[in-house]
């Protein structure tokens, strides 16, 4: 069975409850899905991750959610070539009443580009009504996947 790892950076949860919703529906499509926290994982098991879903919610002016800070400094830190091996797409929440909408979101999706993962489809941003964008992303990463 493929595995994926879903990681969430949340601040209230939303990005967590969908990460729970990404795997519920990857594994009844016969993926092995794991799903975690950004700080719940180490440097070098995210370094040999094949398949990388990311969900996450953009706070403060623009800032990564506190679960992500540290994760985000270690990719920043790799060199271009490290996540070769890496596909990956990108679930950005967000609010548009913010001039900084989904910056978080857009900064795993190139910075991940930057250290060479593949992009498997494109980053989709979201308002704060997220569920039906949401569920369309779920189902096209899902079947690209399978
Ligand atoms: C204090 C605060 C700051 C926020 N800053 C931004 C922002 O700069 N850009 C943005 O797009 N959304 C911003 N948001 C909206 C959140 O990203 C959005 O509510 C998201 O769904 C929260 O998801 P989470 O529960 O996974 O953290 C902010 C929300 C709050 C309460």
């Amino acid at each position: 069975m493929k595995k994926v790892t879903i990681l969430y950076g949340t601040e209230t949860g939303n990005s967590e409850l969908l990460s729970m919703d990404i795997c519920k529906v990857g594994n009844k499509s016969g993926l092995n899905c794991v799903n975690m926290g950004m700080d719940e994982i180490d440097n070098d098991e995210f370094s040999i991750i094949e398949n990388l879903l990311i969900v996450c919610s953009t706070w403060g002016d623009g800032e990564q959610p506190d679960n992500a800070i540290d994760l985000f400094e270690f990719v920043e830190s790799l060199d271009e070539c490290d996540l070769q091996y890496m596909n990956f797409s990108v679930l950005a929440l967000g609010d548009t009443a913010f001039d900084l909408f989904c910056e978080a979101g857009k900064e795993w999706d190139r910075i991940l580009e930057e250290k060479g993962a593949k992009r498997i489809h494109d980053r989709v941003d979201c308002d704060v009504d997220y569920e039906d964008d949401a569920e369309e992303w779920i189902e096209t990463v899902i079947s690209k996947l399978m």
